[in-house]
């Protein structure tokens, strides 16, 4: 299987030198400042009363650094932290298996929360509320329910899928942040960070090149500059200058606003296809034989923020932006059918 270049999913090659590159306090975190600062004061408060953090719940497009701030709370907070994600905890009784195990204000750390079944996340409820979990022993006749108790500890829950997180666990966290794409200045500050612990040589106007080109998001920074750095190595001198940056990203087929060629595939589509929409998500994934929940998680954001993309009740709709970056012409008919969806949108369901 191909790996998209510019996916903030992960790729195989990424993890040893994420973690390399992961900030490891908050000082170091880059950009996020308003969830920086409701957490720096959520973890002085927590610490001065001696008390655990108040449960969290991260959400935001893959690859933005919820994972890197779960750690951090743990460092500044100085307590252990346990990994593990919503897939992996199969049965209500591995999940107490978890709870029962952890220590007076460890913190559990659930990637994917959204992804934890029904029965699993059930056992959460009063674990997180109370600091207690009921579990039925013996069987037939002879089953009885029996409570037993946690130690205090926090829960940090990450999502991509913010929407897929059920009602009663969502009401459960305490703090929920939402983390936003980085703008430049925060692209540019965490490309020349992760280019000084990695050592490489490069002019600045390259490594801004490369932080334009990763849609705001880290790891997307990061993947680029090791393969512009590779790039560069190889065929230029191991400098990454402007032009290195910009001859490798065309190869690598990154457009100057970071779009790849699913990206343009999925806008083409509605464009050409489906004369700019609306068109449904499933219409869109099966023309251009893609997941719906891929394009929903990590290609749409993007394409949203950059204003290309517009979510109607109806469908998805190319918006004139996306037709000027392909040089097309805009229909004006489509405008209309915008209009019509958002005021559908307001009106009665
Ligand atoms: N604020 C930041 N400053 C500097 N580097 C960052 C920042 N946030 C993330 N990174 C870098 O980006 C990489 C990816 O971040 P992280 O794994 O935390 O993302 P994530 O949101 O958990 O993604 P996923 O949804 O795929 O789990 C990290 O290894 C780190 O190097
Ligand atoms: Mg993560």
């Amino acid at each position: 299987m191909t790996q998209r270049m510019v996916s903030g999913a992960p790729h195989e090659d990424d993890h040893n030198l994420d973690n390399g590159l992961r900030p490891r306090q908050l000082s170091d975190y880059i950009g996020q400042d308003a969830v920086k600062g409701l957490l720096d004061i959520s973890i002085k408060a927590a610490r001065q009363r001696g008390e655990p953090l108040d449960h969290v719940l991260l959400y935001g497009p893959p690859g933005l650094g919820k994972t890197t701030l779960a750690n951090i709370m743990a460092t500044e907070m100085g307590v252990r932290i346990k990994t593990t994600s919503g897939p992996a905890i199969e049965r209500p009784g591995d999940m107490v298996a978890i709870l029962t195990q952890l220590q007076q204000d460890d913190i559990l750390f659930i990637d994917e929360i959204h992804r934890l079944s029904r029965t699993v996340e059930e056992v959460l409820y009063s674990a997180m509320e109370d600091f207690f979990v009921s579990w039925v022993i013996d069987k037939g006749l002879k089953a009885r329910s029996m409570n037993l108790s946690i130690k205090p500890f926090t829960l940090i829950g990450a999502t991509t899928r913010y929407g897929m997180v059920s009602a009663p666990l969502r009401d459960r966290f305490g703090n929920i942040h939402r983390l936003q794409f980085y703008d430049g200045d925060a692209m540019r500050t965490i490309v020349y960070r992760s280019s000084r612990i990695m050592e490489i040589k490069a002019e600045d106007e390259g490594l801004q090149e490369i932080a334009r080109r990763a849609r705001g998001t880290p790891r997307i920074a990061n993947r680029l500059l090791r393969r512009v750095r590779d790039y560069a190595l190889v065929i230029a001198d191991d400098v990454i200058t402007a032009g290195v940056a910009r001859d490798a990203l065309a190869r690598l087929e990154v457009d100057e606003l970071g779009l790849d060629g699913v990206d343009r595939s999925v806008l083409r589509s509605i464009i050409e296809k489906f004369s700019g929409g609306p068109v449904g998500l499933d219409t869109i994934a099966a023309s251009i034989s893609e997941e719906s929940d891929t394009i929903e998680d990590v290609y749409e954001p993007y394409l949203l923020q950059l204003g290309f993309l517009d979510k109607t009740p109806r469908g998805r709709v190319a918006t004139r932006r996306a037709y000027e970056h392909f040089g097309l012409a805009f229909n004006q008919g489509k405008a209309d059918n915008t209009l019509q969806g958002s005021l559908f949108e307001d009106g009665p369901t």
